[in-house]
């Protein structure tokens, strides 16, 4: 059964350690993750971004997806399903779909704007029962297309967006997705302090969670955030092993590659870089 994704966060902000929101593209990334939670006895986090619904033929294909594949595997852990950075409308196309968990990313909107739409989104998914995570200060790199900056966000911002009684809040605290550059300073605990101070028990949450160092994330776990999300790190190990295993030419004679042989490699390297994760961010055994 799908949850919402407040209680095991609170949990996880009060017991100092951070739930892993890894982002999902086909039918081969949701089962990895999914068998590396029950293994490791963690709650975890599907991420679904607007482009990887559009790719998984929508957001119902993909709750229809998530739902059979917990009840075929059995999967006893809590699993959120989640909307990555998703538009007003987006969000609404989630909730109807089945989605227990939702990100606005209004942080685009001037700040008065949004307040609003995360505010009816707040009632909304209170009626429901699903979770909200709003976003204050963009974050960097690219994601669908949209280039942010890297800002770091303003704490009293994320007081006013907090107070509306979102579940989690992402406040950009020089963070960035994907690779970081060589130059990139380090992200901004003084930031985050400042808006932890703010915020008081509200799970804060890391994007980009590719590429920073081990003693960084625990002292942002120590700072507040309990939620890290993660994407680019299982497309480079699966795009490596998957390279490493046609490269070795293991096709069947004159048959092209078998499809589920040819994937085998990259399910095991995404269910290796979860597992990494999980244990670094401290979920282990937390479920
Ligand atoms: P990375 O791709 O840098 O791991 O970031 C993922 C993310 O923050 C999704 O919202």
């Amino acid at each position: 059964m799908l949850v919402s994704a407040k209680e095991m966060l609170q949990k996880a902000k009060a017991g100092h350690y951070a739930v892993g929101q890894f982002n999902i593209n086909n039918l081969e990334w949701t089962k990895a993750i999914l068998l590396t939670a029950e293994e490791q006895r963690s709650p975890v986090i599907l991420g679904v971004s607007e482009g990887a619904g559009k790719y998984m033929c929508g957001y119902k294909t993909v709750a229809a997806m998530v739902k059979a594949m917990i009840e075929e595997l059995k999967i006893t852990v809590p699993v959120a399903l989640h909307l990555d950075h998703g538009s007003y409308d987006g969000c609404y196309r989630c909730i109807e779909a089945g989605f227990s968990s939702v990100m606005f990313d209004g942080s685009h909107y001037p700040i008065a704007e949004n307040v609003e739409k995360t505010r009816e989104l707040v009632r909304v998914c209170g009626e429901k029962g699903i979770s909200l995570e709003a976003e204050v200060g963009s974050i960097g790199g690219e994601e669908d297309g949209v280039v942010g900056m890297g800002e770091c966000a303003d704490p009293n911002e994320c007081k006013m967006i907090a107070d509306l009684g979102v579940t989690m809040l992402a406040a950009g605290i020089g963070n960035i997705h994907g690779k970081y550059p060589p130059n990139w300073p380090g992200l901004s605990f003084e930031t985050l302090a400042a808006v932890s101070e703010k915020v008081g028990d509200m799970p804060l949450v890391l994007h980009g969670g590719t590429g920073i160092p081990s003693d960084m994330i625990k002292k942002a776990i120590s700072l507040g955030v309990s939620k890290i999300n993660v994407n680019t790190e299982c497309q480079l190990s699966f795009a490596a092993a998957t390279r490493a295993y046609i490269e070795a030419g293991k096709d069947q004679q004159g048959k092209g590659f078998d499809p589920r042989k040819l994937l085998a490699p990259g399910f095991e390297a995404i269910k290796a870089t979860v597992k990494e994760k999980m244990e670094l961010f401290g979920s282990v055994g937390k479920a």
